[in-house]
């Protein structure tokens, strides 16, 4: 701000704090000081104002009570509201915790708006098959859960999940029903434990590339990330960066992985239980594809390897049934159970008890096994479709990815140095989207890796998808070699 430029009129019959005020909110407005910028102090205004500190002080405080800057201890007054924010009457930006300012990922925003959109074929967000969906058999139950315990339904239900599903869930994972929460998906149990377990400055090492959703919450719980490779398990890495940042705790999904697909095996699971114990570190298993094995049978889940009790485990029915039901559950030692319990309360009160009773009527009348097994081989055959299209409509060095042996998607590599980026601009002007690799990364790397999800699209429109990539990405292949591609 330039100080030279505030006048302020003691003749004027507004109060000198409020024209101060003022000064500084039209220069917000008009882009002169930016968020993160900070005011001048209290005793220059004074000096170079030539007005007494309690009017500077009451200027500060109304900007700070309108939202437009905060007060931080050692740096003085920052500004926070965007100049297009203060067109309103108040300066809501300005009022957002700075935990909530932590993450914001465009791409997701992205993503939802083209879900709804039927002229884009989606590769991008990782949902099921919902076209084969048991939605009679759904249907059916539901209806007479509702005839036979429409009460259960419709009253409070217990934080920690009926013990109906609890029971189903623990018999399934060879667990006591103590040991399991139910969850709103989980998603929410990411959440919980993050609030449960990380204080602001924690470190958090977490697979990278990896999930992006536990990326933005522990980004937005002030964790510090340190990405490791899962997907190459370099024990040797992991024991360095154990030792190194001292980590909260490990988040990690080591079957059929997000986004590579990897599993790791047998030998490096005992491997990283052992190293979790020998430095106390808590392990969260991060696990929705596990049942969506193709011909293979995962190893043991870290949960059944642990002998320490270290290992937190999610699971979910958004990936075999539908992310729609929100429904999925924890296993874990009890103490830490009780915990997030507590923690999810006063979230949500309780996980919809509607969809815990159908489910686990799925689960106990092997409707829900037999189902998997269709999944299990449908996915496994739209993985081929999409890897025949893919190596059928370009060459092998402009877009290449494995096979995976299980679970929703295909790990890509962008031959010409192309950025994932631009592809999807590119890609979406054509009517085809993905995830482009960097915001699988806490630091941004991925630039040239893309992810696509095989599951949830039929196909012939896989076959439909793929020629669209791989024209939007053809077009991008005459820019080889040049650092920057033209905004497209
Ligand atoms: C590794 C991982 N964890 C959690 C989730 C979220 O699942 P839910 O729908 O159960 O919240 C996903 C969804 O993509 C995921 O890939």
């Amino acid at each position: 701000v330039n100080i030279s430029q505030i006048t302020l009129s003691h003749i004027q019959g507004t109060p000198l704090y409020k024209q101060l005020a003022a000064a500084f909110m039209a220069a917000i407005e008009r882009g002169e000081v930016q968020p993160g910028e900070q005011l001048p102090s209290e005793r220059v205004l004074v000096q170079r104002l030539g007005i007494s500190r309690t009017t500077v002080v009451t200027a500060y405080q109304e900007l700070e009570a309108q939202g437009f800057v905060c007060r931080q201890v050692g740096r003085g007054t920052i500004v926070c509201a965007q100049a297009r924010d203060t067109q309103t009457s108040f300066a809501w930006q300005g009022k957002v915790a700075r935990g909530a300012l932590r993450t914001s990922d465009p791409t997701l925003r992205l993503l939802s708006s083209i879900s709804s959109d039927p002229t884009v074929i989606s590769f991008a967000a990782g949902i099921a098959a919902l076209d084969l969906f048991p939605a009679q058999l759904f249907q059916e139950i539901t209806a007479r859960t509702w005839r036979d315990q429409a009460k259960l339904i419709i009253e409070l239900g217990p934080t920690e999940g009926l013990l109906f599903f609890r029971q189903a869930i623990a018999t399934m994972m060879g667990v006591h029903p103590s040991q399991i929460l139910a969850l709103s998906g989980s998603q929410q149990g990411i959440d919980l434990i993050a609030r449960c377990l990380i204080d602001p400055g924690d470190s958090v090492l977490l697979d990278a590339p990896g999930y992006l959703g536990a990326i933005q919450i522990f980004q937005a719980v002030g964790a510090h990330l340190v990405g490791w490779d899962s997907a190459h398990a370099d024990m040797n890495e992991l024991e360095d960066l154990i030792v190194r940042y001292r980590p909260k705790l490990l988040y990690t999904t080591p079957t059929f992985h997000n986004p590579t697909g990897r599993t790791i095996s047998r030998q490096t699971r005992l491997h990283l239980l052992e190293l979790a114990a020998r430095y106390h570190l808590p392990i969260i298993e991060d696990d929705p594809y596990r049942d969506l094995a193709f011909n293979i049978k995962p190893p043991p889940t870290l949960l059944s390897l642990d002998t320490q009790r270290l290992v937190i485990y999610l699971g979910t029915f958004s990936k075999t049934l539908a992310s729609g039901l929100r429904l999925g559950w924890l296993a874990a030692p009890e103490a830490i159970v009780n915990h997030l319990t507590l923690i999810k309360g006063r979230s949500d009160l309780f996980t919809t008890s509607l969809q815990q009773l159908v489910v686990a009527q799925l689960l106990m009348s092997g409707i829900y096994k037999q189902h998997v097994h269709t999944m299990q081989s449908e996915y496994a055959k739209r993985q081929t479709v999409m890897l025949r299209e893919l190596r059928r409509s370009s060459p092998s060095d402009l877009i290449r990815s494995c096979p995976v042996q299980g679970g929703l998607y295909l790990w890509c590599q962008l031959g010409y140095g192309i950025d994932a980026q631009v592809a999807l601009q590119k890609a979406l002007q054509v009517g085809v989207a993905f995830l482009p690799g960097e915001v699988f990364y806490p630091d941004g790397r991925g630039h040239h890796e893309l992810r696509l999800c095989f599951s949830a699209i039929p196909p012939p429109q896989i076959i439909e998808g793929v020629r669209r990539l791989t024209q939007a990405l053809s077009g991008l292949r005459s820019y080889a070699g040049q650092e920057r591609y033209p905004i497209l």
